[in-house]
C-alpha cells in the first residue's frame, strides 16, 4: 500500500497524486486566492505554504510577493514542488509535526488539506502559529466530509457510492479527522489568534468533472488496501468507479472551510 512512513494515507509516491493535485488546484485555488488576497498579501511579503503538494498556491504566492518577497514551501515529499526552485521559491522537505520548528518570520502561513490527515494536527497547528511574526496571518483550509453526505432523496443521480463510504471509513480508521474543517474557527481562537473568521464552500460534483476526478484519484489510490482489508469487494469497487464517469451521477463535495486569524 502506498502510505508514507509519515502516516499520511494518500502518499505522493502514488501515480494518482498528479491527478489529485490538478483537480485540487482547479476546484479550490480560486477560493484560496480570494482568502489569501483578503489578508493583504502583496509585494515583499514573506510567506510559508505547508504541505504544498502540487505547488499551485506556492507558485501563485511567488508571483504575488515578487522578487523582493520570499516564499518557502514545505512538504514531506517535495517531488512535485522541485520545479518551483526555478521560480525563486524555496522548497524544503519538512515534516510540520516532527522536524525542527520553522523560524518565526512569516507574514503569512497557509495550508490546505493537510491538518485533517495528521493525527498530531494540534501540534502542527501550534507550529504554524509559532512560525508567524507578530501581526502575521494564518490561513487554514480543511474539508468536512462528515456533514454533507450524498442523499438520493434530493435527486435520483445523487448516490452514496459504496466505494465512497468505504473510503470515508478507511480514513476514520486511519486517524483522519474528517470534520476538522468544521472545527477550524474554534481551533484558531484556541491557539490565540485574533480577528478569526471562517467561511465554507460546497460544490455539486458531477460524473466526468474535475470533482469526480478528485474522488476517482483518491479512490483508485486506496483500491488495493480497501479491498485487501475487506472494506469493499473488488466488484463493487469497480462498478462504483465506472459511475464516476457517468454524467447522471452527482454528489456534493466535502465542505471546504477556509479560516484565517492574525497573531497579535
Ligand atoms: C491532500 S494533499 C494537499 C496538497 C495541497 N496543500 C493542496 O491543497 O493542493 C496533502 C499534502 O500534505 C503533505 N503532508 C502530509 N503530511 C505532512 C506533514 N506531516 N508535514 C508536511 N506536509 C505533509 C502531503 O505530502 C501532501 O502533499
Amino acid at each position: 500500500m502506498s502510505t508514507s512512513p509519515h502516516n499520511y494515507l494518500l502518499a505522493n509516491t502514488s501515480p494518482e497524486a498528479p491527478k489529485r493535485f490538478s483537480a485540487l488546484a482547479e476546484l479550490f485555488d480560486p477560493g484560496t486566492v480570494r482568502h489569501l488576497d483578503r489578508c493583504g498579501v502583496g509585494r515583499g511579503w514573506t510567506c510559508l505554504e505547508v504541505g504544498g503538494g502540487g505547488g499551485s498556491i506556492a507558485r501563485w504566492l511567488g508571483e504575488r510577493v515578487g522578487p523582493s518577497g520570499h516564499v518557502l514551501v514545505t512538504d514531506i515529499d517535495t517531488r512535485y514542488l522541485e520545479p518551483l526552485n526555478d521560480a525563486g521559491i524555496e522548497v524544503r522537505r519538512h515534516n510540520i509535526v516532527t522536524d525542527a520548528p520553522l523560524e518565526p518570520i512569516f507574514q503569512l502561513v497557509h495550508t490546505r488539506l493537510v491538518l485533517m490527515h495528521l493525527p498530531q494536527r494540534e501540534r502542527a497547528l501550534e507550529r504554524m502559529v509559532a512560525a508567524l511574526e507578530p501581526g502575521g496571518w494564518l490561513v487554514v483550509e480543511e474539508y468536512d466530509t462528515a456533514s454533507m453526505l450524498p442523499d438520493p432523496e434530493v435527486a435520483a443521480g445523487e448516490v452514496f457510492l459504496k466505494a465512497h463510504r468505504a473510503m470515508l471509513q478507511f480514513f476514520d480508521d486511519g486517524g483522519v479527522d474528517r470534520r476538522y474543517g468544521r472545527k477550524l474557527f474554534a481551533r484558531l481562537r484556541a491557539h490565540g489568534l485574533s480577528d478569526v473568521r471562517a467561511e465554507a464552500q460546497v460544490f455539486m460534483f458531477r460524473g466526468g468533472s474535475s470533482g469526480a476526478s478528485l474522488l476517482k484519484a483518491n479512490l483508485e489510490q486506496l483500491r488495493t488496501p480497501m479491498i485487501e482489508r475487506n472494506y469493499i469487494s473488488a466488484r463493487a469497487f469497480d462498478e462504483d468507479l465506472a459511475r464516476l464517469d457517468d454524467s447522471d451521477f452527482i454528489t456534493p463535495s466535502g465542505v471546504m472551510w477556509s479560516a484565517s486569524g492574525c497573531r497579535s
